[in-house]
């Protein structure tokens, strides 16, 4: 089952060359088990055919404004009430200026008018369109109306021209269907996560680092964000896009982190600690690259300050501190020990020895400690396992009363 099964999506398309977009993301909608129903204005059909979404599909295509269903019912009526979302992409200025007006001129817009679901709307135009005052003031209309715009992307347009105005990138668009879909139960929380390895330079061609991947708190983040939390990212060196919507921090050393997590530690209602932070440094970092002289070689190594055992010193009883555990062995004993120690409330054990769980893959089978009980999840994706942790912190964040003063 994936987070949009069985969502009924009304995909409304309008004329642009972007049109062929809109048929890659109804082809990921389907994809991911979403029942999608397109309405196509006539300009759009000038770029893609209907032919082409209904393949993709697998459901009719609407354009006429005056069809009747089979119960009767006006096809705008139906359409608006029978669908989860309603997703304009690519939003013409045409139809964005129609929008804005109440007009009812053709199927898409006496849609929309009638909609009592949520709208979201993908600009797609000429960086000119896009900038006019009178398309910015058409967006705000319909920000008024409480439709949510997806702020188009900034690069090469059809048109030849340069700015901003291109359809915004999928991702984008799915983490907002997400969030509009989700229970709001993190709003107004701030959030801060770590995620991914540290780098400890030894000399200008080698440093010493782990095998975090970063996916186990990137789908954190992302979910949290999804769940209406305010998130910030720190993130060490890794190869997973930034999660749209969140600030991200780019960090390198473990001195980085720490300093980058004590920059917004104070404000943080929750701070997760999912990176893999070195616990040692070289002692000197040489400025040249080192030369292999020697048969054998050894490094001198300092530890580096545990980031969150400083966090559970300074913690404030309004917060609420979650670490993980890497473990190879004793996870239960080691788990209370790091709770213990560190000050946490919350902390995730999983096992880096399993070939489905810990590091770079994309399950993880934690076992959740607090102060009162442990639970053991089952092997799940790591966005599922995210959820289930972040349940846990919306019981804890309950318990310190942190939910109820919002
Ligand atoms: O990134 P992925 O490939 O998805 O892999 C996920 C993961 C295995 C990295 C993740 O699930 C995980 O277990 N993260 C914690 C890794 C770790 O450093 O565990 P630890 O048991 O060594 O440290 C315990 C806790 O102390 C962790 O929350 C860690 O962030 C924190 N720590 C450790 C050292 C240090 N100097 N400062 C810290 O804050």
């Amino acid at each position: 089952m994936n987070d949009l099964t069985g969502v009924r999506i009304l995909l409304g398309t309008s004329g642009s060359v972007a049109v062929y977009k809109a048929a890659e993301w109804a082809r990921e909608l389907v994809k991911e088990e979403a029942i999608v129903t397109t309405l196509m204005t006539a300009a759009a059909q000038q770029f893609v055919t209907p032919l082409t979404f209904a393949a993709l599909t697998g459901n009719s295509v609407y354009s006429n404004m005056f069809s009747i269903d089979p119960d009767g019912v006006m096809a705008h009526i139906n359409l608006s009430r029978e669908n989860d979302v309603l997703l304009v992409a690519p939003a013409t200025a045409q139809t964005i200026s129609r929008l804005a007006t109440g007009s009812a001129e053709d199927l898409l817009s006496a849609v929309v008018l009638a909609a009592k679901i949520p709208v979201v709307i993908c600009p797609a135009m000429n960086t000119n369109m896009y900038t006019h005052p009178a398309t910015q003031e058409n967006l705000h209309k319909l920000i008024g109306f409480g439709y949510r715009i997806v702020k188009p992307d900034s690069g090469s347009l059809a048109c030849g021209e340069t700015g901003e105005g291109r359809l915004a990138g999928w991702d984008t668009v799915r983490e907002l269907l997400l969030s509009l879909l989700t229970p709001q139960d993190l709003l107004g929380q701030k959030i801060v996560i770590t995620a991914g390895p540290t780098q400890e330079p030894i000399d200008p061609a080698r440093y010493i680092t782990n095998r975090s991947s970063g996916k186990m708190g990137y789908a954190l983040a992302r979910v949290a964000q999804r769940r209406g939390a305010e998130v910030t990212l720190i993130t060490g060196p890794v190869h997973l896009p930034p999660p749209p919507g969140i600030t991200c921090v780019h960090i390198l050393s473990a001195e980085d982190m720490e300093n980058a997590v004590m920059d917004v530690a104070d404000k943080a209602t929750v701070i997760i600690k999912a990176a893999a932070v070195a616990d040692y440094r070289p002692a000197e970092i040489h400025q040249q690259k080192m030369k292999k002289y020697k048969e054998h070689f050894s490094l001198e190594l300092d530890k580096n300050n545990d980031i969150l055992a400083e966090l559970g010193k300074r913690k404030k009883d309004e917060q609420v501190l979650v670490g993980f555990a890497a473990e190879s062995q004793n996870h239960d004993q080691e788990g209370r020990r790091k709770l213990r120690e560190k000050n946490l409330d919350l902390i995730a054990v999983n096992d880096i020895l399993g070939k489905t769980t810990g590091f770079d893959v994309d399950t993880n089978q934690v076992l959740l400690i607090d102060r009162e009980d442990s639970t053991s999840l089952p092997l799940m994706s790591k966005e599922n396992t995210a959820s289930h942790i972040l349940n846990k912190i919306v019981d804890l964040l309950n318990r310190k009363g942190m939910l109820a003063t919002l």
